[in-house]
């Protein structure tokens, strides 16, 4: 696609040197007028029983579809979720893990990971251990259970040596809230057992929005932790709990702006072509990478990743700057970076404005 037809589907480009799409994402006008459309839609006809319902469910199939096309995977294999976060609260809950078992994480895990793990921990009583992001493959014991982990981190942007998790005998569950959109991510070739992501973020939908990939043999084992209508098999005969088959068991509900708006933004990565879109964000974070590493700044060690952080004595100062100048970064609580998000409709002026009011 081209690079200028792109960017301009996100008007909020042309004000401003838009580099945060690893909170969340910019907003693609034909997103914001299908959620508007459908808003219109709900106004005037009403929510009206079977035909609404049934509209809901439509919309729903088709993102299942178009997320698992993203993927490379089944659609039965995708559960519309509502956040990373509860991608990985589903998993924590749904597995049956306890005393004796342990769960491998790293030193630069989100708290979307960290509290869900947590949680299960207090309830379960597992171990939870923790290693440097980077050994994560060498720390596997004879315990582990489960490796849960981010795709790729959001601190400095490494990716995570996924095959060499794979290999071994745990599950492996991960965090994909800097992964989906951003970098290639086919659970497949991953090897990954559970695949957690965010639709806010690099496939520029609605905040709320999510989806999560899960292997099938353990979608077909694993109970739903928060049953609902659309997840049963036979809403029907509720009390029987009797869970829809494949990954839509953990579906997290309906809403029509929601879906609306997702099938547009994620529709129009897929346009672009979703290589082209990897490809150009991976590309334009490198040539920031180095260019800022070039005048003197300290970049954080990364991959093959659209997340570029650097090390600063005032984080929150240096935000609050570039912001001032209509450049929109993030700082990292704790972890003295700041971190800039660069997508497929990033241009270089972005970049070039950025170094340069960065280095100072
Ligand atoms: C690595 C990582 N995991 C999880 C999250 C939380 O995402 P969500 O708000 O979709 O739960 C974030 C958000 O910044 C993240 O960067």
């Amino acid at each position: 696609m081209d690079a200028d037809a792109f960017r301009a589907e996100f008007p909020v480009c042309a004000r401003i040197a838009f580099l945060n799409a690893g909170s969340d994402g910019p907003v693609p006008t034909r997103g914001a007028e299908a959620a508007v459309r459908q808003v219109e839609h709900e106004l005037h006809e009403g929510r009206a029983g079977r035909p609404h319902f049934e509209r809901l469910l439509g919309m729903a199939g088709k993102l299942r579809e178009q997320l698992a096309g993203l993927m490379a995977c089944s659609p039965e294999d995708v559960a519309l979720t509502r956040s990373t976060t509860d991608g990985v609260s589903t998993v924590m809950s749904a597995l049956r893990l306890g005393p004796g078992d342990e769960v491998l994480t790293s030193d630069e895990e989100h708290p979307g990971l960290l509290a869900p793990l947590e949680a299960a921990r207090r309830r379960r009583g597992f171990h939870v251990r923790i290693a440097p992001f980077a050994e994560l493959a060498d720390a596997i014991g004879p315990r582990t259970r489960l490796v849960a982990c981010s795709h790729v981190s959001w601190v400095g942007g490494r990716v995570v040596d996924a095959a060499a998790l794979a290999a071994s005998d745990a599950m492996v569950l991960l965090d994909g809230a800097q992964g989906l959109g951003a970098v290639p991510t086919n659970p497949h070739e991953l090897g990954c057992d559970f695949y957690a992501a965010s639709g806010q973020k690099w496939l520029c939908g609605p905040d709320g929005s999510g989806c999560l990939y899960v292997r099938r043999h353990l979608a077909d084992e694993l109970d739903p932790p928060w049953p609902n209508y659309g997840s049963l098999a036979d809403p029907s005969r509720p009390s029987d709990l009797d869970p829809h088959p494949g990954a839509r068991r953990f579906d997290m509900g309906l809403s029509g702006p929601l879906f609306a708006w997702s099938l547009e933004s994620v529709g129009l990565l897929a346009d672009a072509g979703l290589d082209w879109v990897h490809e150009r964000g991976t590309g334009l974070a490198a040539r920031l990478a180095d260019a800022l590493a070039e005048r003197g700044l300290t970049v954080s060690p990364r991959g093959r990743s659209t997340l570029v952080s650097w090390s600063s004595s005032d984080p929150e100062g240096d935000m609050a700057g570039l912001a001032a100048n209509g450049i929109v970064v993030r700082y990292l609580p704790g972890r003295g970076l700041v971190r800039a998000s660069v997508g497929a409709w990033s241009n270089e002026e972005d970049l070039d404005r950025l170094v340069a009011a960065a280095v100072r």
